[in-house]
Parts: C-alpha cells; structure tokens; sequence
C-alpha cells in the first residue's frame, strides 16, 4: 500500500482543504503515515498570508529534498495559496518538485498521482470545489463546512484574492443535506468556512439564493448539530439578521470574530475596507445589543503603509473601546501581487516593532480582564481530549471560544458542564459537575 503525509500550513480554510486532500487519497488508497521519510507522497499544503508564512514552508521543503534525493522514486506536491501565488515558478525555484497546483485544482492531485506522467506538472485554474471530495476528519465530532471560495474583496494589503479566485457559493442544499449527514455521523460542532462568509449566497442563481443568516436557520434546525460556528465574516456585510440570528437560534455560539484591521478610517480607506471607525463600532454595538454576553474576537494589521502614530492611536482606542475578547495581532507584510506593497511610506520595521509590542500588551490585558466574567459560572464545554499542560485533566471549549482546562470524567466528544474557578488572557481552569452527569 502506498502512504502519503501532509504538512498544512495557513488558516482554517487550509485545514480544510488538507482533511479533503487527505480523503481523495485514502480513497485511491493511500495510507497517511505520521513521519515524512515514511511517505511515497509528500504534501505541503501552503499559505502565503505574510512573508513569515513563506519562510516557513521554504525550510521544511528543505527536507523533502534530501529525501528526494535519496529515493527519487518518491512524489513531491506543493498545494494552495504559496504554490497559486508563485505557479510554475514553483518549478524554476524548487526542480525537485513534481505536481504543483492551487487550492481550486486540489482534484488534480489524484488525477496525476492516477496517470502514468513523468515530467513535473502544476494546476493553477479556479476550478472546483474541495468541498466536494470525500473528508478525513481530524476530530469525529468535529467538521469544517466550506460554503464558498474565493473573495470578491480588494483589500488592498491582500493576497487571498488572487490566491482563491472570485467568490463562488455552494448550493444551500448541498449543504443543508451533508450537514445532516455529518451529524449523523456523530458531528457535534460545525465551523461554515468561506473567505467572507456574510456575503454567502450573493452569486447563486435566483430560485437557490438565500441569505447567509437563513443559512444559518436551516444549519440550526438539523437535529444533532449543537453548535455552529463561522468564520470569517466581513464587517461590511455583518447585517442586522446575522447578529440577532446569534440571540435567537440555539446552535449559533456566542462568539463573533469581526476583523478590524485598523481603528483609523484614513487607513481603513486606504486598505479598501469599505467601511470605517464609526461603522465598524455601529456593528459592535448591534452585537452588545443583540448578545450581550457574546465574544468579540478580531484581527488588527499594524505598519500598514502610510500609518502614522495618530492612526496607531486610533486603533488603540478601538481596541479600548470594543474590549476584545481575544485578537490576532499582524505586522503588516508587503505581498507580491498587492496593491499596498506597491504604496511609498513602508513604516520602518522599527516602528511596527513598538506598535505591535504595545497593541499585544493590550489586547492581552484586556483578554484577561474579559475572561473574569466566567468566572463562578457553569458552562457548557464540548470535550476535546486531554489537557495539554496536564495529563490528569481534560480540554475543552466553551461556546464562547475560550479553551477550559479542567478536571472531570468527560469524554472527547461529550458536552460536560464545568464551573469555571479561574481565568487566564488564554484559558480558563474548572472543575466538572459530576452531578449533572448523574442526573443526565
Ligand atoms: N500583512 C499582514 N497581515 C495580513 N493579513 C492579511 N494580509 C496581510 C498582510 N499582507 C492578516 C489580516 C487578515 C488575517 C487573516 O491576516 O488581519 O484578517
Ligand atoms: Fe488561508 Fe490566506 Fe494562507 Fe491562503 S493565504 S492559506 S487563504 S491564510
């Protein structure tokens, strides 16, 4: 039998499309193996979001040319966005590489691995769905639902556009019936994955179209699904429906990551985010209306191009005002392609240094302080598997997307209640009610 391991770099998205990878091959049967030397086929599943993201995968590539060249036999494949963003670059940069292709040509894997072809080949079309190809779930009760590719965005710092194509949707459906079938399948929890997912459904045809939040209604009434979740949303399309779809149906978690960016509306301008300061607090405000308890999580840039202290001040005050439940920080990193590398006024490393060092002095603090309100409080945990701190104690999240070390008699996969005893800026400490359990 043949064997395969896959490295997966990047985001959720990416996570996604390796768990479907992973399935197209079990299914030409191949057998995932935990050591890349053991491998017949060796994946990178790449991401090109910043430069850092690019460093890494080079180094790990590094290895797969000596096993190479060692047993040339073997099959080297580089996937998703770095591979879309370089395409038959690929090929010049790295000769030992064999099929190289972007992550709407995932299926061109298979088709290669199947044909009897000997000269190196890369598949760089926006064509399909990864969607559609049988999944290898990390976690049983656990599943990525990609319901769109692609962005119709132009973010100006931005490489996703280019890397996954126009924004495509899936019939609703499609979705609603594999959804149904994942819980069947023991799936507790789904994660609706789409570049922008609140503008879902835009692109359908009239008599499939509907709106993201009635998606969202259709998930929740499907017996077995506890929790939903999404991710990401785009702060201009964050309508009224979506944030109340959050009070009203069961299953929707209350936790909502809205990406701010910048607080500063020149910047916000200047990055094409199409909405500013006061919009962007508008939205925050419907949601403390709507869900008051609701997490509010987000991701800032800071040394975009031309951000002066005046801006940076800005988003700090943002920061101060929304009180974050948790955020990710970026420096801002100039991407081949983009308009924003092409913009004078590149902020001194420096300076984004100092920025960014202040901003996580905050954003952390203020992750602290927000996580006392659990504190004294039962809260339904969804059982992940042990502690990784701990042994003796399990893990588990909240419906407000904080990580819970506690001590109990849960498996992975059940909902436990915890009382929540202590809180961290990252996780929260509890103990299980036995009781509940006793009673259940
Ligand atoms: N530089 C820094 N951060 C970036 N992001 C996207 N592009 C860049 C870039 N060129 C961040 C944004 C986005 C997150 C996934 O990555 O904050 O929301
Ligand atoms: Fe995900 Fe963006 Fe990285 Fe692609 S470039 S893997 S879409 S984070």
């Amino acid at each position: 039998m043949k064997t395969y391991h896959v490295t997966t770099f990047g985001c959720q998205m990416n996570e996604h499309d390796s768990e479907r990878m992973k399935g197209m091959l079990e299914s030409l049967g191949y057998r995932e193996v935990p050591e890349r030397a053991d491998a017949d086929v060796i994946l990178f599943n790449t991401c090109s979001i910043r430069e850092s993201a690019d460093s890494r995968f080079v180094g790990h590539l590094g290895e797969a040319k000596r096993l190479k060249s060692e047993d040339p036999e073997k099959v080297i494949g580089v996937g998703g966005c770095w591979a879309q963003s370089v395409k038959d670059d690929v090929f010049r940069q790295f000769p030992f590489v064999d099929v190289a292709f972007g992550p709407g040509q995932i299926p061109k894997l298979a088709e290669f691995l199947t044909s009897d072809s000997i000269t190196a080949q890369g598949f760089f079309e926006f064509e399909s769905f990864s969607g559609h190809l049988p999944m290898k779930r990390a976690r049983e009760f656990q599943a990525w639902v990609q319901i769109s590719v692609g962005c119709n965005c132009k973010c100006s710092y931005c490489i996703v556009p280019s890397t996954r194509g126009r924004e495509v949707s899936r019939s609703p459906h499609e979705l609603v019936e594999e959804i149904a079938k994942l819980a069947q399948d023991g799936v507790r929890e789904v994660t609706l994955l789409g570049q922008n997912v609140n503008s879902y459904g835009r692109d359908l045809p009239t008599e499939e179209r509907i709106r993201f939040s009635d998606l969202l209604r259709e998930i929740d009434a499907i017996d077995g699904v506890d929790r939903i979740r999404y991710t990401s949303p785009h702060p201009k399309d964050m309508r009224e429906d979506v944030i109340a779809a959050h009070a009203e149906l069961p299953s929707l978690c209350e936790h909502i990551h809205l990406p701010l960016q910048s607080g500063s509306s020149r910047i916000l301008k200047a990055m094409r985010r199409t909405y500013n300061r006061e919009r962007y607090m508008d939205r925050v405000a419907m949601i403390r209306e709507h869900v008051p308890d609701c997490a509010i999580t987000t991701d800032i840039i800071v040394g975009f191009p031309g951000e002066t202290d005046e801006d940076f001040e800005q988003t700090m005050e943002v920061v101060e005002e929304v009180r974050y439940d948790g955020a990710f920080t970026f420096i801002y990193s100039p991407r081949r392609g983009t308009e924003a590398a092409t913009l004078e006024e590149q902020v001194p490393h420096e300076v984004k240094r100092e920025r960014m060092e202040r901003l996580v002095d905050a954003v952390q603090r203020l992750q602290r302080e927000r996580a006392q309100r659990f504190v004294g409080r039962t809260m339904e945990v969804l059982v992940e598997g042990p502690s990784r701190t701990d042994a003796s104690k399990l893990r588990g999240r909240t419906r407000h997307n904080k990580t819970v070390n506690f001590t109990g008699l849960a498996q992975p996969g059940e909902m436990a209640q915890v009382e929540v005893t202590g809180a961290t800026s990252t996780t929260l400490a509890g103990e299980e009610l036995l009781l509940s359990r006793a009673l259940a």
